[in-house]
């Protein structure tokens, strides 16, 4: 497995390719979805780079595209950093929403705008998301209705972890699909995985050890509970 997982890493990581003219702006590209990706970094913060999981992400959506259909699909990413898992799912022909932190949204517009424009069936709307905040209010629980959440490389060592999975569960609905990759780092951050199998069904769709990345498809707990209640009661019914 680990070889086959080396393959594909190999693989994933040659979508990667820098401009061979010194140009004003600086910018790395990208393959994906016959599409060629400019992305221009920013130095300042964790989010203006583009991170392995992203990459791992893209790659998933990309090749997976007969089970995860994203066409006309209202998918939702957060923590989006320089935008180019949300740029993917959109050049698939999803209905974008691509969230960040304020401080990131001048970069990650840019970049959405720059390679979706023409390109896309829906145009994907880049918005204010900290974790945890103002959720009712931006996000209210009654209009939210999102087939997919995409998520790369959001736990780290930072003060939020409880505000993530407050984050996930809210924008999460019974139908809703969490497409997860994570990146293990510390012992700390990683138990957020337990945490977050309180309330989510996880499962693992891809390992990739030689990057200390896994990829997972998680939905909310009660939706099993639901389905198992439905037997119950179907069964009491005959
Ligand atoms: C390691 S970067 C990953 C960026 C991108 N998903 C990728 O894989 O390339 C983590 C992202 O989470 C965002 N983030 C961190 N704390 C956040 C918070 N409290 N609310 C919203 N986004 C946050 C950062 O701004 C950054 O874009």
């Amino acid at each position: 497995i680990d070889d086959d997982s080396k393959k594909v890493v190999a693989e994933i990581m040659a979508r990667c390719f820098v401009p061979s003219l010194i140009t004003t702006t600086s910018w790395e590209g990208f393959h994906f979805v016959g599409h060629e990706i400019r992305i221009t970094e920013a130095m300042d913060s964790y989010g203006a780079v583009v991170w392995p999981s992203a990459l791992v992400l893209c790659y998933f959506l990309e090749t997976n595209v007969k089970h995860y259909n994203m066409v006309d699909k209202n998918v939702i990413e957060i923590g989006a950093g320089t935008g180019l898992v949300s740029i993917v799912a959109s050049l698939l022909g999803a209905h974008v929403t691509a969230t960040d932190l304020p401080e990131l949204l001048g970069n990650l517009q840019y970049n959405i705008s720059r390679n979706t424009k023409m390109k896309c069936k829906h145009l994907p709307q880049v918005k204010e998301l900290s974790w945890g905040v103002a959720l009712d209010e931006n996000f209210p629980r009654s209009s939210n209705n999102f087939d997919y959440i995409l998520a790369a490389d959001v736990v780290y060592a930072h003060p939020f972890l409880e505000e993530l999975l407050i984050t996930f569960d809210h924008l999460c609905k019974e139908t809703t699909v969490i497409l997860w990759v994570m990146k293990f780092r510390l012992e700390k951050e990683n138990k957020f995985v337990d945490r977050f199998k309180e309330l989510f069904d996880l499962e693992e769709i891809s390992s990739f050890p030689s990057l200390n990345i896994k990829l997972y498809k998680a939905v909310k707990k009660s939706r099993r509970s639901a389905r198992k209640g439905k037997v119950v009661s179907r069964r009491v019914f005959l």
